[in-house]
């Protein structure tokens, strides 16, 4: 339980100090913290036992750093560190907030996403001792509308960490069908049938190997009914992703689990708009499938005519995203998208080039480029614009179809620019995740596994 209120509620406390300013703390406390020796560097954590001189039995003095180079991000690593290092060892805490109001959603966002941990599927399952944070803070709306996105955040997290065999296409349609009931949104599941009479071809031949059926979700929100911007959010759903006939090597494999990482944040988002109730309609196409190597399975050489008519020939089952999403994204431009983002765990050439420091970013407008990148650069999400000159498509001509579905270097470009090729002129960003996505071995806030990225940065480009 994260709440805000004005009192003293449990035994522990937490307390900012910059190491350039006197931030002011109530009365009572003025004594035990001349005990403090913290100077504020920042990050350090200081524990003050305060052995009966003090309602509290103690204290942690959180450094902020300096003033000057003070931002959003900074608290939201020195209080995501401290609560995660904190986070087994006390069982309740209340912290100070003598900070902006603004930074109320950080504290938020703060708290609920370094408290998260994957519990796995256990017997006994491992469970975080701190149950229990109050806010003694007057930004109550603030700090709720920060807890909302750090919820948003572990709920995604929460789907990319599970195993293939619980999330499956059926259940992403359950969790969009879920959300679209609570939260009072349009939402359409495209089923298989559907998607046959539609043309919608190349969903279906990335699903056809697998016993789950391909789906497509469309949900909807109308932030400004008298505007006619849609902005499109495509999440690539591929629940998992053996390669196909085109099979991956075993080793690794079952990180393919996390292959709907984009389908998850595209969910993240939609989950939150009627909460945060931006002023922007969005548009969320979400394509689910399996991608498994079968009797019935696409095979290298099938020429796809997709829902756009562009015909496509598969050259490798693997590079099965750019082809779900490319029906997504003709769909998207039917529907009235005038901005279409699509975010997905695209390309094993965009995480060995870029880490799990920046998500690849390839657009064809450079506004939209710069929004993001900046919205990236507010929530500590980083994003690194690709280029897109033409001539990298040369690789995808062939004798057999309008285009092959990869090319033989510079993978993440080749993916995005096959992306925005279908995008044609509407204003297109593509987000390639596949190495930030999850991380091994956690972050300053995160533990090791699913990150939620780039949902945050997502929900600040809807609330501009
Ligand atoms: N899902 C993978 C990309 C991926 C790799 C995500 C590693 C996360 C971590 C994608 O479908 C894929 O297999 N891409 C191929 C494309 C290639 C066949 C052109 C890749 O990047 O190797
Ligand atoms: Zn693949
Ligand atoms: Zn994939």
């Amino acid at each position: 339980m994260i709440g805000v209120n004005d009192t003293k509620m449990y035994s522990n406390l937490l307390i900012f100090k910059f190491n350039n300013f006197e931030l002011e703390y109530p009365a009572e406390l003025s004594e035990i913290l001349s005990f403090s020796e913290n100077i504020g560097e920042y990050k350090e954590l200081e524990i003050l036992n305060t052995l009966g001189r003090s309602e509290y039995r103690k204290i942690f003095v959180l450094g902020l750093g300096s003033t000057e180079e003070f931002n959003s991000i900074r608290l939201l690593k020195a209080l995501g560190s401290s609560i995660k290092s904190l986070k087994n060892t006390i069982k309740e805490l209340d912290i100070y907030d003598n900070l902006h109001e603004d930074l109320g959603y950080i504290i938020g966002q703060a708290l609920e996403m370094s408290l998260y941990k994957f519990k796995g599927i256990k017997q006994n399952e491992d469970k975080v001792l701190l149950q229990n944070i109050n806010i003694i803070s007057s930004y109550k709306d603030s700090i709720n509308n920060g807890l909302i996105v750090g919820n948003a955040v572990n709920y995604v997290r929460q789907i990319v960490n599970l195993p293939s065999n619980y999330v499956t296409p059926k259940f992403m349609a359950q969790q969009a069908e879920a959300i679209a009931k609570d939260e009072n949104l349009d939402i359409a599941v495209i089923d298989k049938y559907k998607l046959e009479q539609m043309g919608m071809n190349s969903i279906l031949y990335v699903g056809k190997g697998s016993l789950h059926s391909p789906r497509l979700i469309v949900m909807q929100y109308f932030g400004d009914p008298s505007s006619k911007n849609i902005t499109a959010l495509i999440g690539k759903g591929v629940t998992f992703d053996s390669g196909g006939i085109t099979l991956k090597p075993g080793k690794g494999m079952e990180r393919m689990v996390s292959d709907m990482a984009g389908a998850a944040s595209v969910l993240g988002v939609m989950k939150i708009l009627n909460h945060l109730k931006p002023k922007k309609n969005v548009l969320a196409l979400i394509p689910v499938v399996e991608n498994m190597p079968s009797g019935s399975s696409y095979k290298p050489g099938d020429v796809i005519t997709t829902y756009s008519g562009k015909t496509v020939q598969v050259i490798s089952t693997d590079a099965e995203g750019r082809l779900i999403l490319c029906d997504a994204i003709t769909y998207a431009k039917e529907l009235g998208a005038t901005n279409i983002i699509d975010i997905a765990t695209l390309t094993g050439s965009c995480a060995q080039f870029l880490g799990g420091i920046n998500a690849g970013l390839l657009s064809n407008s450079d506004e939209l480029s710069k929004e993001i990148i900046n919205c990236g650069t507010e929530t500590g999400e980083n994003f690194w614009r690709l280029p897109h000159n033409s001539e990298y498509l040369e690789q995808l001509k062939t004798d057999s179809a309008d285009l092959k579905n990869t090319g033989t270097s510079c993978g993440a470009i080749v993916a995005g620019l096959f992306l925005q090729s279908f995008a044609e002129d509407v204003n297109f960003a593509h987000l390639d995740i596949a190495g930030c996505a999850g991380s091994s071995s956690g972050s300053d806030i995160f533990e090791s596994g699913a990150t939620g990225m780039p949902t945050r940065t997502l929900i600040q480009l809807l609330m501009k």
